[in-house]
């Protein structure tokens, strides 16, 4: 695996951003105490801010996305019941199987549209335990914005239809909002408006925002409480961690910035469907992933990338044919146009 050095444009993912000046100065400072008993006075505050953004009543502090779904998913369901999520949802596909091997649920997945599951599928596939040779619906799972369909944004309509039928058959919705914040701002609405229809909601300081480590589960205090009881189950109560949520706090309160990644996103996109050999499905780019598809007989995704590293660009392969591209705050709009003349020359 590469290094990246100073020059180099990594658009791997925005998990490869580094902390700032203005965090590791935050990390530095930071005024700690015991999360495990409640004690860290930055560890609370990132939980109230993260709430109070949210709408919702109290936060939980975990390490991960994939922990913050694991311990969310966990708190809502029992071992033995579905979870209904999408086919490419990220639960199923990439987090190492944890919703079965540490929570006992068996998936049974609809596929999407774009990442956006058709509601008459959605309450078809939900199973109320009278025939026994079906495990009972335990919990419903949404994600945004849908990581394999390119960075969209569930629309606001359709997390409101999926969550009222959920509550009308008494199950409860999880959404992975590892980028909500992503999803607010391709939307042009208040994060609030994705996070009040859903039981739980979590997402991660360590994409888009920026920050080196981090998540939030989000909820109401009754239910975050039992996420905590959960958390320290699967070990991941901390103790003086106010040093990795300070940092979270820099990240959060940068939000307003993620439109830059978008617009850069959407420059590359934009000049990439024009280049012949390569296919970008627009309608996909609405935050700060793209998806390109490489349509030539002579070149496959992973030489295209392995041809982009001496230029000093970074991109991963997505299978034989596609490559993702993720803008973050470690991608300017200069770097937009150098990506775009490497890959014009490459592919020339
Ligand atoms: C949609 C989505 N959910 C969850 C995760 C897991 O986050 P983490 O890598 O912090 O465990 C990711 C990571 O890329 C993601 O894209």
């Amino acid at each position: 695996m590469p290094i990246p050095g100073s020059e180099t444009i990594d658009l791997r993912s925005d998990t490869k951003t580094q902390p700032d000046a203005e965090m590791r100065l935050a990390m530095s400072k930071a005024e700690v105490g015991d999360d495990k008993s409640g004690e860290d006075p930055t560890v609370r505050r990132l939980e109230e801010m993260s709430a109070e953004i949210l709408g919702r009543e109290a936060g939980l502090f975990v390490v991960s996305g994939t922990m913050g779904n694991l311990v969310a998913i966990k708190s809502q369901t029992r071992p033995g019941q579905e979870i209904i999520c999408e086919r490419q949802a990220h639960i199923y596909l990439w987090e190492g199987g944890g919703i079965s091997a540490l929570c006992g649920l068996l998936p049974r997945t609809v596929p999407g549209v774009n990442g956006v599951m058709n509601p008459a599928h959605v309450e078809a596939a939900i199973s109320d335990g009278s025939n026994v040779h079906v495990g009972p619906t335990g919990l419903i799972e949404l994600e945004t914005t849908h990581n394999m369909a390119g960075g969209v944004a569930l629309p606001v309509e359709h997390i409101h239809q999926i969550c009222d039928l959920a509550h009308r058959h008494d199950l409860p919705v999880h959404l992975d909002g590892a980028r909500i914040f992503n999803a607010a701002v391709a939307l042009g609405v208040d994060p609030e408006e994705l996070a009040k229809p859903v039981d739980t909601v979590q997402f991660c300081f360590s994409k888009g925002l920026g920050a080196p480590i981090g998540s939030m589960i989000c909820g109401d205090r009754g239910l975050i409480e039992e996420c905590r009881r959960v958390r320290n189950i699967v070990g991941g109560a901390l103790r003086q961690v106010g040093v990795i949520a300070a940092a979270a706090i820099v990240a959060l309160e940068s939000r307003n910035r993620l439109h830059e990644d978008h617009e850069n996103a959407r420059r590359i996109a934009m000049q990439l469907h024009d280049l012949p050999g390569i296919h970008v499905d627009l309608a996909t780019v609405q935050s700060n992933i793209v998806n390109l598809t490489v349509e030539r007989e002579d070149i496959d995704a992973d030489s295209l990338c392995r041809a982009l590293e001496t230029y000093q660009i970074l991109a991963t392969p997505r299978d034989d044919t596609r490559i993702r591209l993720v803008t973050h705050r470690q991608v300017t709009a200069d770097d937009t146009a150098r990506v775009c003349a490497a890959l014009e020359e490459v592919l020339a």
